[in-house]
């Protein structure tokens, strides 16, 4: 099991991965929308790149899989030993991936994945992970968990390569259902990785604990 980051964001991604627990970083357009400065997005990807050791996702938006394939090849001759691919899975995206895969030897993600079909579809097509959307399953009220325990049984019954990323979590129960429900990796916020990572009983734990040393030592019964 993995997690990557839902960042645009390099200072985040810099901070949290001293944690040691993140391996990677997905983007996509809505999160560099969020932006409130220009910016040179080749430079923020390297920057992005230079932040974590693991692969760093860049998502295509042509419609068309010649132009998805275009876009692909530039984003990743900006660093081919990290950057991952990430193609929507529309009918040209389908057809991108398996290019991108066969033909370029470039890694993808098949993304916003809503369906086990779609997932199961985008592996056939050979893409190395399956971002399935969790939170937008969810909200669209169907069940991310019957597609990543299907995906899962393919995966491991017909023995093929992907990994399956879990996206679009809305907050740490859905990280901790993903994972349960057998995804590979968990790509979660800053936000959501904090509130992975810490809990208020630890806190509280941690400073009697500390008081409790303090004391200790008051009294004289620790040289
Ligand atoms: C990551 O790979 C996805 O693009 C991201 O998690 C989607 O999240 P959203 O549903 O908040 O857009």
């Amino acid at each position: 099991m993995s997690i990557f980051l839902d960042c645009f964001d390099p200072a985040a991604i810099e901070r949290l991965s001293h944690l040691g627990v993140v391996s990677g970083v997905t983007t996509n357009p809505n999160l560099i929308s969020r932006e409130t400065e220009p910016f040179n997005l080749r430079e923020r990807i390297e920057k992005i790149c230079a932040a974590v050791s693991g692969p760093v996702a860049v998502e295509t938006t042509a419609s068309e899989a010649a132009a998805i394939v275009a876009q692909g090849r530039e984003f990743y001759s900006w660093n081919p030993s990290q950057i991952v691919i990430k193609v929507p899975v529309s009918m040209a995206g389908y057809e991108a991936i398996a290019q991108f895969e066969r033909k370029h030897s470039i890694p993808t993600i098949a993304t916003c994945i809503m369906t086990f079909a779609q997932g199961y579809a985008a592996a056939l097509a050979g893409a190395h992970y399956l971002a399935v959307f969790w939170g937008r399953m969810r909200e669209a009220v169907s069940s991310p968990e019957e597609a990543v325990i299907l995906l899962r049984e393919r995966i491991e019954s017909e023995k093929l390569r992907c990994s399956i990323l879990a996206a679009s979590i809305r907050g740490p129960h859905h990280a901790v259902e993903a994972l349960s429900a057998g995804a590979h990796i968990v790509t979660v916020s800053p936000q959501v990785l904090e509130s992975l990572l810490k809990h208020p009983g630890t806190d509280e734990t941690v400073a009697r604990f500390a008081e409790d040393w303090r004391c200790a030592r008051e009294r004289g019964l620790m040289s």
